[in-house]
């Protein structure tokens, strides 16, 4: 029997001849010498160790992190780690995660279809589902094109990773979300941030890199903070420049704009001026995935380059069709977002009469100061013993100093939650004197 190529003279022969690498038996191979101990070993760091001494570093700053688990849901309420609580940190915006229409359309088209789409969109895994979706948000979104990925955070990796080379430039706001962030490392782009919400200090980045192509991307509604993107204003400074415009609307598609059709809709702003968004499917649509909308060509530029679309397996058809079902409630269930902004301004008019220090949002996500990480955890457990979960949210998710109780709110809470919310939050203060918590003057 032949020896196999590049194996040494005396490799083993004959049947178990496979099971053996070229080197793996001989006396002279890089492991036989290690053990003889005639090798040292490289002097590399150890990562295991560097691990622990990261998480030693997490915990002396209050910065570890715990999943919690959910057993059931129902409505708002989960349990959780074997408790009942009102859940107000999630994204589940219009209340559609758990509504009869959405899970029928995933379980009937499961039952149909199967569990998964069994390949990646340009092989064999594009289904009719997909198609009807993006087709649904595009004519929501009166939009050209709409591109179907499998989550936000695959679609920012896209976007940039296609669009932007090492010799272009990526402008983008400061509190913008990881994806973004992480998007404009992998496409290798020269990065510029600019303060929170400050178009003027967008145009400077840009002016300083007047040769390069450029993208400007920013939150619609900073997922941290919510409050909106000056939308209108970075429109004026992308035309000015010859950048691009590109919106991750995340927290915005469903709750503002007309029809809720998000963040750039409502700043009235068309597909020229912003030729890409991105909607996510897993916030206030209720299910999971994230459509890329807008400019055909550029939605038909991703579909055959964008490396985090093509290489991987398309949602199931099933998902798509839950989201399908979602979208048709979002566009025509108006009574959800008209219920939703209600809560809103129940919840800030009974803080503010509770001397509770809001940040400046209009949008369901209304963070509460907590200054530090233990301050933070103070405060969530103080409202997980009054029945309301609500994750502290500490550095690096937020700027260093400033964690805070990220509250959420959902058409699907009552107003007696929102009031019970506000009383819990009033007694954590005066419980833990969190100087942080006090009003500062308007
Ligand atoms: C602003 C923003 N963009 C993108 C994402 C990622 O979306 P997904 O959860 O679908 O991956 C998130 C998720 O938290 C987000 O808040």
């Amino acid at each position: 029997m032949p020896r196999t190529p590049g194996a040494c003279s005396s490799a083993p022969r004959g049947a178990w001849a496979w099971r053996s690498t070229a080197w793996s038996h001989c006396r002279r191979s890089p492991w036989a010498r290690w053990r003889s101990g005639r090798v040292m070993a490289p002097d590399r760091p150890d990562l295991r160790e560097r691990a622990r001494q990261a998480r030693e570093a997490r915990d002396a700053v209050h910065g570890r992190r715990r999943r919690r688990v959910v057993t059931r849901r129902d409505g708002m309420r989960c349990e959780v780690d074997g408790r009942w609580l009102l859940n107000v940190c999630g994204n589940d915006y219009l209340g559609l995660s758990q509504h009869f229409a959405v899970s029928g359309a995933l379980q009937d088209a499961a039952a149909t279809d199967g569990v998964g789409s069994g390949g990646s969109h340009l092989v064999s895994g594009h289904h009719a589902r997909h198609a009807a979706l993006e087709r649904e948000i595009a004519d929501w979104l009166q939009l050209p094109a709409a591109l179907l990925l499998g989550s936000g955070f695959a679609a920012n990796l896209a976007v940039l990773q296609a669009l932007l080379g090492d010799e272009d430039v990526c402008v983008q706001d400061r509190l913008n979300h990881a994806s973004l962030i992480d998007a404009a490392r992998l496409a290798g782009c020269r990065l510029r941030r600019y303060p929170h919400a400050d178009a003027q200090g967008a145009l400077r980045q840009l002016r300083s890199l007047p040769g390069s192509a450029a993208v400007v991307a920013t939150d619609g509604v900073f997922s941290m903070d919510g409050d909106v993107a000056p939308l209108r204003e970075l429109a004026v400074v992308a035309r000015v420049q010859h950048a691009l415009l590109y919106v991750d609307d995340a927290h915005g598609i469903g709750v503002l704009g007309p029809d809720g059709r998000g963040s750039v809709a409502e700043a009235r702003l068309d597909v020229g001026a912003v030729p890409l968004q991105l909607v996510t499917l897993g916030k206030a649509l209720g299910g999971y995935g994230a459509v890329l909308a807008g400019d055909a060509d550029l939605v038909a530029h991703l579909a055959e380059t964008a490396r985090p679309y093509l290489y991987t397996t398309a949602l199931p058809p099933a998902q798509a069709a839950a989201s399908l079902a979602a979208v048709r409630l979002a566009r025509l269930e108006h009574w959800r977002r008209e219920r939703l902004m209600a809560l809103v301004q129940r919840f800030r008019t009974r803080a503010r009469a509770a001397g509770l220090d809001l940040m400046p949002s209009e949008t369901p996500i209304q963070p509460l100061r907590c200054g530090d990480n233990a301050n933070a955890l103070a405060w969530s457990a103080a409202l997980e013993a009054a029945g309301f979960w609500v994750a502290a949210i500490r550095p690096p998710t937020v700027p260093e100093g400033q964690a805070r109780l990220r509250i959420t709110l959902s058409a699907a809470h009552a107003d007696a939650d929102v009031d019970a919310l506000v009383d819990a939050l009033a007694r954590a203060r005066d419980t833990l004197g969190a100087e942080s918590a006090v009003a500062t003057p308007a």
